[in-house]
């Protein structure tokens, strides 16, 4: 279902987009300035490297409350909380930090990410982003895109300017960022996969936070960004501010993103990059 199926006019999902921006810059400022001295890891997930800090789980929970005070009609699927039912057809979709390993270490590439999506957000390739917003606090920028209205980049002293794509038709030309997931088979994998690619592009950049790296394919500071295993929290916001700024996003061949594989890329190497991350994955 699309946004035009979800009867949501233009002005609506700007509308939407700009609450996905509020919401993501409130967070966002809640991270940093609430931030505990000494903070540390409160709880483990897939593994014991897969970390959750006490400020992931506020952040979700500060985007919950906001969210059941102003769209108490939608379902939402959050990094921390898991799925919540709701009524309308639209669900949003939460990542209260991404980058927490890049956050615990005080790294400044970290992000908080919110998207509004229709279908089912718990299936791959079964649901659209019809906004989203990636507020990344320390670089004071927010990233924010709605369904056919293109992306934008607001800086946090006010300015704001349309994002578009880098030209590029190359791929031995190509910056490229991909991303690892917490479990080492998993790694060792995504190893072999990067160490094919590598003597093709330009460079590899691992920036540790999958919706900074699509908004920066979109924002044309990368050519491309590829991972297998990333879920819709980490993609949803992004990959629409990649898209809407003239990015290629896909999945493996024939397919639409999802965990198995995202490939967002400037449309003249898109092709070349899946074809060649096929080959390194057989
Ligand atoms: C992670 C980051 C990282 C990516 C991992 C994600 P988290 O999200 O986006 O860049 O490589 O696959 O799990 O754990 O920081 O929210
Ligand atoms: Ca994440």
């Amino acid at each position: 279902m699309t946004a035009v199926a979800a009867n949501l006019s233009r002005a609506d999902l700007l509308e939407l987009r700009d609450l996905a921006v509020t919401l993501a810059q409130e967070a966002g400022r809640l991270i940093v300035n609430d931030r505990p001295r000494g903070l540390g890891v409160a709880e483990t997930k897939s593994s014991e490297v897969d970390v959750v800090t006490v400020m992931d789980r506020r952040s979700e929970t500060l985007l919950r409350e906001r969210l059941g005070q102003l769209r108490p009609q939608d379902g939402i699927l959050g990094e921390e909380d898991g799925v919540s039912a709701g009524t309308s057809g639209l669900t949003w979709v939460l990542d209260p930090i991404d980058g927490t390993v890049n956050y615990l270490y005080e790294q400044p590439l970290y992000a908080v990410s919110v998207a509004l999506c229709v279908g089912d957000v718990t299936r791959d390739g079964e649901w659209t982003s019809l906004v989203g917003a990636v507020d990344v606090p320390m670089l004071g920028e927010t990233f924010c895109a709605a369904l056919g209205c293109g992306a934008e980049l607001l800086r946090h002293d006010g300015s704001r300017v349309p994002l578009h794509i880098r030209a590029a038709d190359r791929l031995d030309l190509a910056l490229v960022a991909t991303g690892f997931g917490y479990a080492a088979d998993k790694r060792a994998e995504q190893g072999r996969v990067v160490a094919q690619l590598l003597p093709q592009v330009r460079d590899v950049r691992r920036g540790g936070a999958a919706a900074i790296d699509l908004c920066f394919v979109g924002a044309g500071r990368l050519d491309a960004y590829y991972e297998s295993g990333i879920n819709a929290w980490d993609q949803a916001a992004g990959q629409l501010v990649a898209s809407e700024a003239g990015a290629v996003v896909s999945g493996a061949p024939g397919e639409a993103p999802g965990k198995k594989l995202v490939v967002a890329a400037v449309p003249g190497i898109h092709t070349a990059l899946r074809d060649c991350l096929f080959t390194a994955s057989r």
